[in-house]
């Protein structure tokens, strides 16, 4: 199985998305909501392999989220303005970068930000206090090629189209229908990177609020999978979350950090799932094999 992808998002779960999505043992009868939603690589995972029936992708960047509508109900529109943008480049990228840059910041277009994500160092969008995009462009490649945005964003289109559901809010606003039939799949920004002056992701994360949407979650009855700490070697980076949430924690081989690599080190980085109650019950009830009831016992 094939899973698409077309936004280049440092801290993209695409990698991760087969691990975290073994701890969904069943068929979602209802929605799957993704709403920390980036790359939407778990939903794009999902959608893939059938696992679910609908989807809503939210995210608090709105040029994001407008991004997302284009690219799953006007494939052809975010081809040919990004194919413009991408081709325009060729005589002087340096400062092509910086013109869409500025014109991004001016007009929040939603294929721009595409332009700017997959030119940009690392992929990774940084923004300043006065939320303006100002990450650098990696001026030893062009970013993703017209051809793949146009193929990636087509196979998206067929695979969501018509089943999902994209909405610009607060991860709560996002989750304010979902009930116990749903599933909820969350990776919020890392407390260790969004503290910092200039912020990766155009959003903060607010702990409290965090733990307190969890915890109405579980009130709420409804399944939900976390991904929150992690370790790196001998430094874990994040904060445990409280008891009272009772969540389990799962830790997932996320692999060589590009940094261990370039350093020539074996440190690998383990990323925390969290498995809220109503979901390891959920589990239980489906599991049929003997590992799969002792892993969700
Ligand atoms: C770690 S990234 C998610 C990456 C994603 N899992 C992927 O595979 O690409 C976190 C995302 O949460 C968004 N965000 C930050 N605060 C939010 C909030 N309060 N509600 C909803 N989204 C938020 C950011 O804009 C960012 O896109």
């Amino acid at each position: 199985m094939r899973v698409p992808h077309v936004i280049p998002y440092q801290g993209s779960k695409r990698k991760l998305a087969p691990q975290i999505l073994d701890y969904v043992q069943y068929k979602v009868k209802g929605t799957i909501y993704e709403p920390f939603a980036g790359s939407a690589a778990i939903t794009l995972a999902a959608a893939a392999s059938e696992i679910g029936n609908s989807y809503v992708i939210g995210d608090k960047f709105s040029p994001l989220i407008n991004l997302w509508e284009l690219i799953i109900n006007k494939p052809d529109y975010v081809t040919d303005n990004y194919s413009k943008i991408w081709n325009a480049q060729l005589d002087d990228p340096k400062s092509h970068f910086l013109e869409i840059r500025k014109k991004f910041n001016d007009e929040q277009d939603p294929v721009q930000f595409l332009y700017l994500v997959a030119r940009c160092v690392k992929n990774a969008i940084r923004f300043n206090a006065n939320g303006e995009f100002n990450q650098s462009a990696d001026n030893r490649r062009l970013g993703m090629k017209p051809e793949k945005v146009s193929k990636e964003s087509y196979a998206i289109s067929s695979i969501l189209k018509e089943k999902t559901k994209v909405i610009s809010g607060d991860f709560m606003q996002v989750l304010k229908n979902a009930g116990s039939d749903d599933f909820i799949y969350m990776d919020p920004p890392w407390q260790g990177t969004s503290s910092k002056k200039d912020p990766r992701y155009a959003y903060l994360l607010d702990l409290d609020e965090l733990i307190s949407g969890l915890a109405e979650l579980n009130e709420r009855n409804i399944p939900y999978l976390l991904s929150f700490d992690g370790t790196c070697g001998n430094k874990s980076y994040g904060r445990e979350l409280p008891e009272f949430l009772q969540l389990k924690k799962v830790g997932l081989n996320a692999g060589r950090s590009s940094q261990a690599i370039l350093l020539g080190r074996d440190d690998v980085t383990i990323e925390s799932l969290y498995i809220s109650p109503a979901m390891t019950d959920k589990n239980r009830e489906k599991a049929k094999s003997r590992e799969q009831i002792k892993l969700f016992s």
